[in-house]
């Protein structure tokens, strides 16, 4: 199985990243191929420092690596290493229907709000097409919200295999239930764009804070409180056991306890699954150049890979002779 999955230096990672997305490239890591990447040309349709761009890069790479992603098992590089793949783009391009990328939620969201959406944005989901095909993937591990794109991709895929010769493999989104959807501080999904995130690493004062922010009812102590309504709970559920859910649950529905109760136990799991990568972190930050070396020999790995597979599209479609017959 070719795992393959990308993420955008936008900010600081946070818990849907980590829910929807990071801790299934982790799992995935040691399959036949596991390529997993910082998707910087993604990231240039909306961050337009370089000085930032270039500090989220670094950012993204010392997550992932503290969080557990290990380069003697999985391939980590920078997406714009790899320039085939803004070539297989332009090729992609070529065979895309404009109405496909009409529907794409980012666009018409945009869209929707009055925003005036530039040609990356729109064309996004072909860069992230090409991403994909480039490397012959058949697992994208995602949240929810890029299912849409994947699916994208396999009508790309199928079309350009239809126009011209079989040479692009159609791959299938891998989306965990449990995770598909990480709500955010006011429960509605978790995303930069909203303003409702809870970052990966911060300090504990700073998290405390993001998690007193969590958004409740105005039920009082005494009251019984339902915790499938509260966001709090429904947070808490990715970092505990059935056992510890069943015990919190059966709290809120007793009556007696506040918020200020469940937000705490919420901080507690989270210093209890995250305080290793933390320390973790904090030592990478002391080893940039070990951390541009893996980036380095991550491209070299995935450039391999990428230019058998630009050969096979560019003769597929004309560019170059055909290989000779085996
Ligand atoms: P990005 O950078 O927005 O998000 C990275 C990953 O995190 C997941 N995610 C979530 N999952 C559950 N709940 C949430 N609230 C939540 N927020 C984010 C996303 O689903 C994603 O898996 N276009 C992609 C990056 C990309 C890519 C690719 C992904 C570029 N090329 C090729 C896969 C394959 C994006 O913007 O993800």
């Amino acid at each position: 199985m070719k795992v393959l999955s990308g993420i955008q230096p936008t900010g600081r990672f946070h818990w849907g990243n980590y829910f929807g997305a990071i801790q299934q490239y982790i799992a995935m890591q040691g399959s036949e191929q596991s390529y997993y990447f910082i998707a910087d040309l993604h990231a240039l349709t909306t961050v337009r420092e370089p000085d930032v761009l270039r500090q989220n890069i670094q950012d993204s790479a010392l997550d992932l690596l503290a969080l557990g992603l290990d380069p003697a098992r999985a391939t980590l590089f920078r997406q714009s290493d790899v320039p085939e793949v803004t070539e297989l783009t332009w090729l992609l391009m070529t065979i895309t229907q404009m109405h496909l990328l009409e529907k794409c939620h980012a666009f018409k969201d945009k869209k929707a709000k009055g925003i005036a959406a530039d040609a990356g944005l729109f064309t996004y989901p072909v860069l992230m097409a090409a991403d994909i095909l480039m490397y012959d993937s058949d697992v994208v591990p995602v949240g929810q919200d890029q299912v849409q794109h994947i699916e994208v991709t396999r009508d790309l895929a199928q079309r350009f295999n239809s126009l011209y010769d079989e040479c692009l493999v159609l791959p299938n989104a891998h989306v965990l239930d449990s995770s598909a959807k990480v709500v955010g501080t006011d429960g509605e999904k978790m995303s930069k764009s909203y303003g409702n995130t809870i970052p990966l690493f911060d300090t504990p004062k700073r998290l405390k804070k993001q998690i007193n922010q969590i958004k409740t009812d105005s039920k009082t102590v005494e009251d019984v409180k339902d915790p499938e309504q509260c966001a709090v709970f429904t947070l808490y559920k990715l970092f505990s056991t059935d056992e510890q859910q069943a015990e919190l649950a059966s709290r809120y529905r007793a009556g007696g306890m506040g918020y200020g109760e469940a937000k705490n136990a919420l901080y507690e799991a989270t210093m209890a699954k995250f305080g290793a990568a933390f320390e973790r972190r904090t030592d990478l930050e002391g080893r940039t150049d070990d951390v541009e070396d893996i980036l380095q020999a991550g491209a070299k790995t995935a450039r391999t890979k990428a230019r058998e597979v630009i050969e096979r599209v560019r003769s597929a479609c004309g560019l170059k002779q055909k290989p000779a017959a085996i």
